[in-house]
């Protein structure tokens, strides 16, 4: 099945849930415990990228938990219709509790730089996941936390460092720095200012929520997407 089947499957969602996980290997490139696993009902297989929170290296500016986050940001991506993160959810797992998202099918060559320049058609899904990292306030947008599979679906992953109260961006997404916002992409985040939807409350906290509906209302204010014009809200590596 390709990851739109899958991800439009009712199935998957409880297969990840409460499929048998089985670990493959550790993911190269990977700057916490990151496991590609195998997710078995004796009836379906899928992969899947499973984060167990007792993998993560303590940082510094996010308390341990980077799993909750990984969770929060799928939810909030389908609440808002954006649907650009694979089906994401929290369990247990053979090292204790994390996140298991599933497995993209993707090009491993293929990053945000390289499909930016050869597929002007994948534009618009880029400003949709650059509008929706301003929101969350993602600071580790590498270029190679974004995807594309073979139907031309762009996926972004790795959303354990989004959501922090205090607004300190980090993409290499600044190349529609200065236009407006589409109708469709302000109407889909415009709900944030009044409200962040319940399921995605309960893994943050009560500051962090408010900070949502806070960046959500300056960048509808603003309609267009921001320039950086200190060059320094880059995530390292880029890649
Ligand atoms: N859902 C996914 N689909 C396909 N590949 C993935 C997925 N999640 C992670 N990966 C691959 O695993 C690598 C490490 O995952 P990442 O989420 O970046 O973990 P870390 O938090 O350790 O940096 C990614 O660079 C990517 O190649
Ligand atoms: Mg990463």
């Amino acid at each position: 099945m390709s990851a739109n089947e899958l991800e439009g499957s009712s199935t998957t969602l409880s297969l990840l849930l409460k499929g048998e996980m089985t670990i493959e290997m550790r993911m190269p490139y990977s700057s916490n415990a990151t496991f590609l696993v195998s997710i078995n009902d004796h009836q379906n297989t899928v992969k899947a990228i499973y984060k167990p929170m007792r993998g993560e290296k303590p940082l510094w500016d996010f308390n341990p938990g980077l799993h909750r986050r990984e969770v929060a940001a799928y939810l909030l991506s389908e609440a808002i219709g954006l649907k650009f993160v694979p089906p994401t959810i929290l369990r247990d797992g053979p090292h204790g509790e994390g996140s298991v998202q599933l497995l993209i099918d993707a090009d491993p060559d293929e990053h945000y730089f390289t499909i930016f320049e050869q597929r002007q058609d994948l534009h618009d899904q880029f400003r949709a996941i650059c509008a929706f990292d301003i929101v969350a306030n993602n600071t580790d947008r590498k270029s190679g936390h974004v995807l594309v599979d073979k139907d031309s679906r762009v996926w972004g992953i790795d959303h354990g460092l989004c959501f922090a109260q205090d607004f300190k961006i980090r993409t290499v997404i600044w190349e529609f720095g200065g236009e407006a916002i589409s109708k469709d992409l302000l109407a889909a985040i415009t709900p944030l200012v009044s409200s962040v939807p319940l399921e995605v409350a309960t893994l943050l906290t009560e500051q962090e929520v408010v900070a949502i509906g806070e960046r959500a209302k300056w960048l509808i204010d603003g309609a267009a997407f921001p320039v950086d014009p200190s060059g320094r809200h880059y995530p390292w590596p880029l890649v």
